[in-house]
C-alpha cells in the first residue's frame, strides 16, 4: 500500500433541503485514502454512508470542503469532467443488483468498456479475463435474471473492474445476499484488491462484514467517529 493519500476529504458538509426542512447529512468530515486501501464505511441507517460514497464518487457535490481526487478537487469539476472522471476512474456497485436485464452477463460487463472506446478484440479478452477471476466465465452468456443474487452482485463487481478503474465504491453490496454469498463477495473484493491494486471503499452495516476491513472508517450521524487518519 502506498503512503500518499490520493484521496483527500477536507471538511465536507453535505446538507439536503426539503420543506421546512434542512438534513445535515455530513458535518465537516475530513480523512484520507492512500492508493490500494481497502476500506468498509460503517455506521447506522441514515449515518451518512451513501451520501459519502455519492461524493467520492462525484454523483453529487458537497456544500462546502473539498474531495481531492489525485491533486484535483471533483467538487468543484464542471459537469462533463466529472462524467468523464465517472467513466474512467470509479467503478460503482450498488445495493440493488443494477444489471442491465436485457443484456447478457458478457454484454453488462463489455457496457463499460464500450463507453470507454476499448476496441472489440481487446474488450472480449478484458471481459473474459474478469468473469475467470470471480469464477463466472461459464455464466457468460446467460442473462442477469437467470442468475442467483450472489452471482449478479459478482458480475457488478467485475462491471466495475474491468475498465481498469482506479478505485471501487460499493454501497452495500452485501444487503441483500445471505451470509455465504456476502462472505464470498467479500473475498473476491479482497482478492482483486491485493492482486489489481484497485482501492475499495465499501459501505455496511453487517459486523461480518466490517470485520473483513482492513480499515474502517465509522459515521455516526454524519459525523466522524474513530477514523485512524
Ligand atoms: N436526497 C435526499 N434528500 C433528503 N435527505 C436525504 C437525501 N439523501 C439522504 N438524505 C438524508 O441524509 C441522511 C444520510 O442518508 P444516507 O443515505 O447517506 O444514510 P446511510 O448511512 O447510507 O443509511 P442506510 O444505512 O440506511 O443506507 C439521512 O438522514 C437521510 O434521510
Ligand atoms: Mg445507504
Amino acid at each position: 500500500m502506498s503512503e500518499i493519500p490520493t484521496i483527500k476529504v477536507e471538511n465536507v458538509t453535505k446538507t439536503f433541503h426539503l420543506t421546512g426542512e434542512t438534513i445535515t447529512a455530513l458535518k465537516d468530515i475530513s480523512f484520507a485514502i492512500c492508493a490500494g486501501e481497502f476500506i468498509v464505511a460503517a455506521g447506522p441507517s441514515g449515518s451518512g454512508k451513501s451520501t459519502l460514497l455519492h461524493l467520492l464518487g462525484a454523483l453529487d457535490v458537497p456544500d462546502k470542503g473539498k474531495i481531492m481526487v489525485n491533486g484535483r478537487d471533483i467538487a468543484v469539476m464542471s459537469e462533463s469532467l466529472r462524467a468523464n472522471f465517472r467513466r474512467y476512474e470509479i467503478g460503482f456497485v450498488f445495493q440493488t443488483f443494477s444489471l442491465i436485464p436485457v443484456l447478457t452477463v458478457y454484454e453488462n460487463v463489455e457496457y463499460a468498456l464500450l463507453l470507454k472506446g476499448v476496441p472489440k478484440g481487446q474488450r472480449k479478452r478484458m471481459v473474459m479475463e474478469t468473469l475467470t477471476t470471480v469464477g463466472l466465465e461459464r455464466y457468460a452468456t446467460r442473462y442477469p435474471r437467470q442468475l442467483s443474487g450472489g452471482q449478479q452482485q459478482r458480475v457488478a463487481v467485475c462491471r466495475a473492474i474491468a475498465g481498469q478503474c482506479t478505485y471501487i465504491l460499493a454501497d452495500e453490496p452485501t444487503a441483500n445476499l445471505d451470509a455465504k454469498n456476502a462472505m464470498g463477495l467479500m473475498e473476491i473484493m479482497r482478492q482483486l484488491n491485493i492482486e489489481r491494486k484497485v482501492t475499495f471503499i465499501i459501505s455496511s452495516h453487517d459486523p461480518r462484514v466490517i470485520s473483513k476491513a482492513e480499515r474502517v472508517i465509522y459515521l455516526e450521524d454524519g459525523a466522524l467517529r474513530d477514523s485512524t487518519i
